[in-house]
């Protein structure tokens, strides 16, 4: 292994990460030094030189005893705006819609989809938002999101921006991708890519990890990284440049995205809200879904991970679950808040959680750990919401729209996140008056897949469908 001095001498430009590696107890990453060429020892340095080593020690001093399910505090089941049950909350719906509608028709209103995940689940190696989907044609999950966009721009007669956050493992895939399918029919001016930061795994020694003999693993540093980033990379200015006021923000993953929906908007308009969250009611207490509760005076989101087992299971006078409010990750976050975020200066915090990270053993071999063996750690976008002062929580329904693609098979897989799209398309066309079979689950016997721009929800394609259409197994419109 080469000495700390030679490295120094050879570096100076490098001498303080140098430092850094050696006095806090990761000087293994140069273990190999001898063995790599100049081109892996100078990638070497610029990784190491990008690490804020203290930060990492400090990180897992104080997560190394940290065990999950242990979150305390007082939590309150929030004020959430219903799914309309009557006349006069759909009356308030309706003018929450006619808001929303005019701030998109203003320009107003950014598309912000988060994919810089790594999709360790999925087990797949690209981006997921290439994963083909579509019932019939296979379509992409990003070219469903991007029908959508298209779709929502031709109903409002405007034009909504959309940035899509990346991650640097997945950046150049993503942005190859949409180049060899033109953009999904956009303009390309109107897609912007930017790559959140990325921070490193540790193995459960606070040791760093590597992935070759040159190379320490690295991991996107979670979706908090998009605060970061949007001003780091100059996607703000470049929102406000184009007359952006908010942005409307999502998840890759979840097929049944309803993109700016405009009630949503609205509401979040109507209230002034800074930002605003749509929930689904939790299916059972383990689903793995965030809740969002009031607690130590303010909004928050609990993860799944971090919820008491107490809290979990805890029940209302009802016998239903007490805190139900599922966090499906679609907020509208209003941009003159975010600039309030940065004047406070206040860092999103770290979380912590032990994952299965390939990497190489002491003797530089490959391994693939069958057990925990890593402490990864992520900072999370609604953690922000401990500086909102006014935030709107609306209820959506889970078969509408949440249906996120998690693993490779089971719950929250390709195969669901198909099966809820055709079910859903089988709803609209059932209440247009058309017979759709089902089985005894409720899921729709057949393939039925339409695309957004021929209908973007349930009145559209009420309107335009022949109501003598007779389905026969397949249908495409
Ligand atoms: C996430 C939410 C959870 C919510 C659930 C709904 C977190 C921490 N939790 O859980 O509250 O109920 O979704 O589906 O997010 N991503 C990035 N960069 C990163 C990490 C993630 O862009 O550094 C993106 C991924 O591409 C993915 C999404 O964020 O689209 C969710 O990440 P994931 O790790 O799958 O979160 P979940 O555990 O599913």
């Amino acid at each position: 292994m080469v000495n700390r001095e030679t490295l120094e001498k050879e570096y100076p430009s490098y001498k303080r990460c140098i430092q850094d590696a050696f006095e806090l107890g990761q000087s293994h990453i140069f273990k190999w030094w001898d063995e790599i060429t100049p081109a892996e020892q100078k990638h070497l340095l610029q990784q190491t030189a990008t690490i804020d080593f203290q930060f990492v020690h400090k990180l897992f001093n104080d997560n190394r005893h940290k065990t999950q399910n242990t979150h305390q505090g007082d939590l309150v089941p929030p004020q959430i705006i219903t799914v309309p049950k009557n006349a006069s909350e759909l009356a308030l719906a309706q003018r929450a819609r006619q808001i929303g509608e005019a701030s998109l028709r203003r320009g107003e209103i950014a598309v912000l989809t988060v994919a810089g995940g790594h999709g360790t689940r999925l087990g797949s190696n690209g981006p997921k938002g290439t994963l083909p989907i579509a019932p019939i044609s296979g379509k992409s999950v990003f070219q469903l999101h991007a029908e959508k966009i298209r779709a929502v721009q031709q109903k409002y007669d405007t034009c909504i921006p959309w940035y899509v956050m990346t991650s640097e493992t997945n950046d150049r895939m993503t942005q190859e991708f949409f180049h060899s399918h033109r953009f999904f029919g956009l303009d390309s001016q109107q897609v912007c890519f930017f790559a959140q930061g990325m921070f490193p795994a540790v193995d459960l020694n606070g040791k760093l990890l590597m992935n070759s003999k040159s190379d320490i693993v690295m991991s996107p540093n979670g979706h908090g990284g998009t605060i970061i980033a949007l001003k780091e990379k100059g996607v703000l200015k470049d929102m406000e440049a184009r007359g952006i006021k908010n942005i409307f923000y999502h998840q890759v993953d979840n097929v049944l995205i309803k993109i700016a929906d405009p009630v949503f908007v609205g509401y979040h308009l109507k209230n002034e809200a800074e930002m605003s969250l749509k929930i689904v009611k939790k299916c059972h207490p383990e689903e793995k879904v965030g809740i969002v509760v009031h607690s130590n005076g303010h909004l928050q989101v609990i993860e799944y991970s971090e919820l008491s087992w107490e809290d979990m299971y805890a029940r209302d006078g009802n016998g239903a679950l007490k805190y139900d409010a599922g966090n499906i990750a679609v907020h509208m976050i209003r941009i003159d808040f975010l600039e309030k975020i940065y004047q406070h200066g206040d860092a999103l915090p770290f979380h912590s959680a032990l994952k299965k990270v390939p990497c190489l053993d002491e003797n530089g071999d490959a391994i693939n750990p069958e057990k925990n063996n890593a402490i990864k750690f992520e900072s999370f976008i609604f953690d922000v919401l401990k500086h909102v002062e006014k935030g709107v929580i609306m209820e959506t329904l889970r078969e509408d729209e949440f249906s996120p693609i998690k693993n490779m098979e089971g719950e929250n897989s390709p195969a669901t996140a198909r099966q809820d799209m055709i079910n859903l398309f089988g709803r609209w066309l059932r209440n247009a008056g058309i017979s759709i079979p089902v089985d005894n689950h409720g899921n729709v016997i057949g393939l039925i897949e339409i695309n957004p721009c021929f209908a973007l929800d349930e009145e559209e394609l009420r309107n335009k469908i022949d109501k003598h259409l007779q389905f026969n197994g397949n249908l495409s419109l």
